[in-house]
């Protein structure tokens, strides 16, 4: 009897444990993630080591709660995605060769999957996506627009050439003394700040392909150093400004690239960054100028998860794809052609 397919999806590229079983392409039965931020926060930023050393801990836990309950178990899982990369190699070879080890002697195909893809997909996990589309990825490693004419066929509009705006958060949080992770901490102290107190340049660099954090982070620290005391409404307002400065910046970057394809049917903001409200409501303007829908996925699935993963996966597996078993991990991997 053929089985309707099920994926076990796996997600150790930095400091979330995740795993995910999905009847695809959307029926999630279950994902459930580890965060190891209390692991790192003494660190201010992930430690690898340490990282791949709770993965390797944390999986076989999170695996026996994955089935726990559930009618199915792990007999009928029908197809493994792993994130292959981008990511740290450390942390990656423990999900990789947890999910070599489950598929192998089963003889279940195997794929790695582009963590990259699985954030540009994840929308898809709650309502099937339109194209084409436009889809902003802003995440701790990650920033970059993308059009999209079909799920796989995917083109590189603009990309950071330094900072990631994820790591841009962190950094100015840090140079606040707010809690890691930053985004979370600034998004909380902006709420009682004015985003137009302080004037930030509007990040601009002369290559229209490219986006730039790092004279922002300029801005900010020289902000921070002009001030011999930092107060509570100070902190608010700058924390207020920066990230209004970012939500213009993306929203700028999808203004014009809505402009060079008036073809767009909707437009997407995934990654961890989706989840700061202040951002999404911002953007949520392109829908009154443009009449293009302004998506993003339940703050769930926008920091990292396997569902995305396994959503990704399925890409491969309905075309018949999969990996040899020595797969290995890829510190760096691009999802479309870069170039710039
Ligand atoms: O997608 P993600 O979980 O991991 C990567 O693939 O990098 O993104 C993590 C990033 C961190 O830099 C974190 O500070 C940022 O997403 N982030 C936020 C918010 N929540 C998480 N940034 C701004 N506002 C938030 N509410
Ligand atoms: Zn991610």
């Amino acid at each position: 009897m053929k089985r309707d397919p099920l994926i076990l999806a796996i997600e150790t590229s930095c400091d979330e444990t995740a795993l995910a079983l999905l009847y695809p392409p959307r029926t999630l039965l279950r994902h459930l993630v580890f965060s190891q931020l209390e692991l790192h926060r003494p660190y201010g930023g992930v430690v690898p080591e340490l990282a791949s050393r709770a993965h390797l801990e944390r999986l076989p836990l999170l695996f026996s709660e994955l089935f726990a309950g559930l009618e199915i178990t792990p007999e009928d899982v029908t197809h493994v995605a792993v994130t292959r990369g981008p990511g740290l190699v450390n942390t990656l070879l423990v999900g990789i060769g947890f999910a070599q080890g489950f598929a192998y002697p089963k003889g279940l195909p195997l794929l790695g999957v582009n963590h990259l893809l699985g954030h540009l997909l994840s929308p898809d996990l709650i309502s099937p996506m339109v194209f084409p589309s436009l889809v902003f990825l802003a995440t701790g490693g990650h920033t970059a627009l993308y059009y999209l004419r079909r799920s796989d066929s995917i083109q590189l509009i603009k990309a950071t050439v330094d900072d990631a705006i994820g790591e841009a958060f962190d950094k100015v949080a840090k140079l606040l003394g707010l809690p890691y992770p930053g985004g979370p901490s600034v998004e909380k102290e902006a709420r009682g700040g004015d985003g137009e107190a302080i004037l930030l340049p509007l990040p601009k660099p002369e290559n229209p392909r490219a986006l730039s954090l790092s004279g922002l982070k300029t801005a900010v620290r020289r902000e921070i150093q002009s001030h011999s005391a930092l107060s509570p409404a100070f902190i608010a307002d700058l924390c207020a400004s920066f990230q209004r400065t970012i939500g213009r910046m993306i929203f700028s970057a999808l203004t014009s690239a809505i402009e060079t394809h008036p073809e767009t049917k909707a437009v997407y903001f995934v990654g961890g960054v989706a989840r700061n409200e202040a951002i999404r409501g911002m953007l949520k303007e392109l829908e009154r100028e443009y009449g293009i829908p302004v998506v993003s996925p339940p703050p769930e699935f926008c920091t990292d998860n396997a569902a995305m993963i396994a959503r990704a996966g399925w890409e491969g597996f309905h075309k018949g794809q999969s990996d040899p078993w020595d797969l290995q991990p890829l510190s760096r991997w691009e999802v479309a052609p870069s170039g710039i």
